[in-house]
């Protein structure tokens, strides 16, 4: 068993620790949901800490709200570069077979700005506009074939269909195949230790398969007119048509597991904080124009990505440490999310906040969150749907969490639904 973890008495036995023990990048204490304990007492303790071993190597951990958005926003001491080993704790280039895509989440200035102006469009307000209607309808579609009173699996109905089909629309996907858009995004993040796929050439082989898939759509559409789509956009724009193959699919990854995992946990999270909290579950119940200020409130409290790793490209000292050039350092947006002394009552969920969108979930600085306000938008439609039809949407049974240190995973979430 891992020895960090420490159910039954868990707060006990994660004091007894020594501090300069703990390793927060053990995936299991994400799945046993035990790692808030494990920050609550770096943050306390030692908030920038240095863990001189582990399975990723070693690496600086900075947990504290105000470090993080120092560091986030110091591109030019903390790199995100791929070949540096990228923007998660897990080095991309120490993985035997993994595929390496060039995607600009891991790139710094001046190629990051380029690529990132190239595809910005796709979310600008005028796009989000004429997306909201389409995917209103097929939001209502889903829950209208939803059962009543009995119980179902919300990760898989519910969360995992609607940004599915959302991430289909913006590509404007063939709508029978948009599955394979889950399939490529589990696969794109997926380890082996997580039963997802085999090994690392399992994945290499899939992912190739997407690029041939997505090729062909790129082919069809390069020849017909200029269309709204992510993928005719990028055709088509001057910016774009002429990427290399290899950096048009990691950008289409990009997009695809950007927009994929994270909204789909902050859709579960929202329906299992909401069952934690009854109070505010009633005061949703009462007045559903709350929704606009929840949905930033879910992505804070269920924090989709941990973290975001760079690479120091010189000394340099934060609270009182001193990082050294080429060391790995973790930005803990999971953690700094629950600092005190940056969110009022930072370890509760308080649907009516006063400053919702003061969180760190969509990061800071050149690489923050592009989706940000499409990932908003489906989270305040999808609660305004659901308001519509279902007076509570109830938690049966335990969440099941992914195994997983950067993607903060439901994998399964037992539901009644009540009707209004
Ligand atoms: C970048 C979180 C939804 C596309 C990021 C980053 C985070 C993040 C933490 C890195 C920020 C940094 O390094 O400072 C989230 C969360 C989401 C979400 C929590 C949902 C609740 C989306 C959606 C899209 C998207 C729907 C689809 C368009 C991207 C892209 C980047 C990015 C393209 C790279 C930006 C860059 O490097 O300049 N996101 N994301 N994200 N996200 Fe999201």
């Amino acid at each position: 068993m891992d020895s960090q973890i420490a159910e039954p008495d868990a707060a006990a036995r994660i004091a007894s620790i020594p501090i300069e023990e703990i390793d927060v990048a053990r995936p299991s204490l994400f799945q046993n949901d035990t790692i808030g304990l494990f920050f609550d007492r770096l943050r306390a303790e030692e908030p920038v800490h240095y863990c001189r071993e582990s399975y990723v190597g070693p690496y600086w951990s900075i947990t504290k709200f105000d470090d993080i958005m120092a560091l986030d926003t110091n591109h030019k001491v903390f790199s995100s570069e791929a070949k540096l080993g990228g923007i998660a704790i897990q080095d991309m280039h120490s993985v035997e077979g993994a595929l390496e895509l060039e995607m600009f989440i891991a790139m710094d200035p001046p190629k990051h700005d380029q690529q990132r102006k190239a595809v910005t469009p796709a979310v600008a307000p005028s796009n989000l506009q004429l997306l909201e209607p389409i995917i209103r309808k097929r939001a209502g579609e889903i829950l209208d074939e939803l059962p009543i009173g009995e119980d179902f699996d919300w990760v898989d109905k519910v969360a995992i269909e609607l940004t599915t089909m959302t991430l289909a629309t913006l590509f404007d996907f063939p709508w029978e195949e948009r599955r394979k858009l889950t399939r490529w995004s589990d696969v794109a993040t997926a380890a082996p230790e997580t039963g997802i796929v085999e090994s690392y050439e399992a994945r290499r082989e899939e992912l190739i398969g997407c690029a041939m898939y997505f090729k062909t759509l790129w082919d069809e559409r390069i020849n017909e007119e200029p269309k709204n789509d992510l993928i005719s956009m990028m055709a088509h724009s001057p910016a774009t048509r002429d990427m290399p193959f290899l950096e048009f699919l990691g950008n289409l990854m990009l997009l695809i597991v950007g927009g994929n995992d994270t909204t789909r946990n902050s859709i579960s999270g929202g329906v299992l904080a909401l069952n934690q909290s009854p109070d505010e579950y009633a005061k949703l119940d009462a007045d559903p124009s709350l929704i606009s200020k929840m949905v930033p409130e879910i992505i804070r409290w269920q924090t989709p990505l941990t973290h975001m790793r760079r690479t120091a490209l010189e000394d340099w000292e934060i609270g009182g440490k001193q990082i050294k050039k080429g060391d790995k350092v973790v930005m803990w947006y999971l953690s700094g999310n629950r600092d005190e002394s940056a969110i009022e009552r930072a370890d509760q969920f308080i649907i009516d906040r006063k400053n919702p969108r003061h969180h760190l979930s969509f990061g800071y600085g050149i690489h923050r969150c592009m989706g940000n306000r499409l990932a908003e938008l489906q989270l305040r439609i999808i609660w305004e749907e659901i308001h519509k039809r279902f007076s509570r949407v109830e938690v049966t049974g335990e969440p099941e969490r992914l195994f997983s240190n950067l993607v903060r995973g439901i994998t399964r979430l037992p539901v009644r639904l009540r009707a209004r």
